[in-house]
């Protein structure tokens, strides 16, 4: 039983990649990044001086916390939504009060339990009740059993960017499932801004973006059966205004067959694999995006209107009955 579903599983995400490869617009799934090496690369990237969000939303994070810590109130049950190392929660864990609990969510159940460790020493009188589940399919939160006034969903570093909006919009009807009546989302969300700032964050000077994206192309040479020469590709990231985007690509730079899981698939000069969406919004076409679910209440940001931090608060959805 176990062996079938393994072997399904292998052949969904079989096709899940070369349906993206098929198409005209050859696409990978961003989720690709991700592995060992792609999550040692992510985090470099977050220290390098052009990739402003992560040392923004932390400065915004820690100039506002006392604020914050007011709009979110007590006893809460707070829920971490790919907590990662949990560090920028660690903020929020300091200055609110009462708090009845912490869920922290990742993919990686290694990684989670690692973190719920180490928080667990240092903060040993909170409830921490790590759930592995990958967030972007919709999953049910297990039952919590602590008393709480509300659920605050914790959703930083703006990966809700790397969502199209479609996507993003059915994300937060989830969260705001999750979180239930009372509750609220403390999101991170990317502004627009100057071309020159935005495609310099995605371009860095020491080309670990370019290693980051190129990184896919190794990971499906190892599990996939690939036999990409990741030096045949470059990586190129570009602000896309009409749909308020930067795309990551990886363009071939000559004509090439290429193997995967078994396909055989040709690359012309120049052709490009679209590897990453990264939205930024306007706060307004934000709170536009999210109006069938929430309410913003409040939005941080800092001195140059780079990144915000946003509380948004769920809207009832309780339909008045029929006369
Ligand atoms: C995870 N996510 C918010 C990052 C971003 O900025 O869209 C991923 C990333 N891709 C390249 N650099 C960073």
């Amino acid at each position: 039983m176990n062996e079938i579903t393994v072997d399904q599983d292998v052949l969904l995400l079989r096709e899940e990649l070369l349906s993206g490869l098929r198409k005209p617009q050859k696409t990978l799934p961003s989720k690709y990044f991700y592995d060992e090496t792609g999550s040692a690369l992510f985090e470099e990237i977050c220290k390098l001086q052009e990739y402003y969000p992560t040392r923004t939303e932390t400065g915004i994070l820690r100039s506002n916390i006392r604020d914050i810590a007011a709009q979110i109130g007590t006893d809460c049950l707070l829920i971490e939504y790919g907590s990662g190392a949990s560090v920028k929660i660690r903020l929020l864990l300091d200055h609110l009060d009462r708090i009845a609990g912490y869920v922290p969510i990742d993919i990686s159940s290694e990684h989670l339990l690692q973190a719920a460790e180490t928080l667990s020493r240092m903060y040993p009188d909170l409830m921490i009740q790590p759930v592995s589940a990958d967030y972007t399919q919709d999953f049910e939160l297990p039952a919590i059993d602590v008393p709480h006034a509300r659920r605050v969903v914790f959703f930083p570093g703006s990966t809700i960017g790397n969502f199209t909006p479609r996507e993003a919009r059915h994300f937060l009807g989830h969260i705001a499932t999750v979180a239930g009546n009372r509750g609220g989302l403390l999101i991170g969300v990317d502004l627009k801004k100057d071309v020159s700032i935005l495609e310099a964050a995605y371009n860095d000077s020491r080309g670990i973006t370019a290693a980051f994206n190129k990184n896919m192309l190794v990971r499906l040479n190892t599990e996939f059966d690939a036999d990409f020469d990741p030096d045949t590709f470059r990586h190129r990231a570009v602000w896309n205004a009409l749909h308020g985007r930067i795309e990551m690509h990886l363009v071939s730079l000559h004509e090439q067959f290429v193997h995967v899981a078994g396909e055989r698939i040709l690359f012309r000069r120049s052709e490009s694999i679209l590897t990453e969406y990264s939205y930024k919004y306007r706060p307004d076409e934000f709170a536009e995006l999210a109006k069938p679910y929430f309410r913003v209440e409040h939005v941080w940001t800092d001195a140059r209107h780079l990144f915000s931090v946003q509380y948004l608060r769920c809207v009832s959805r309780r339909r008045s009955r029929p006369a």
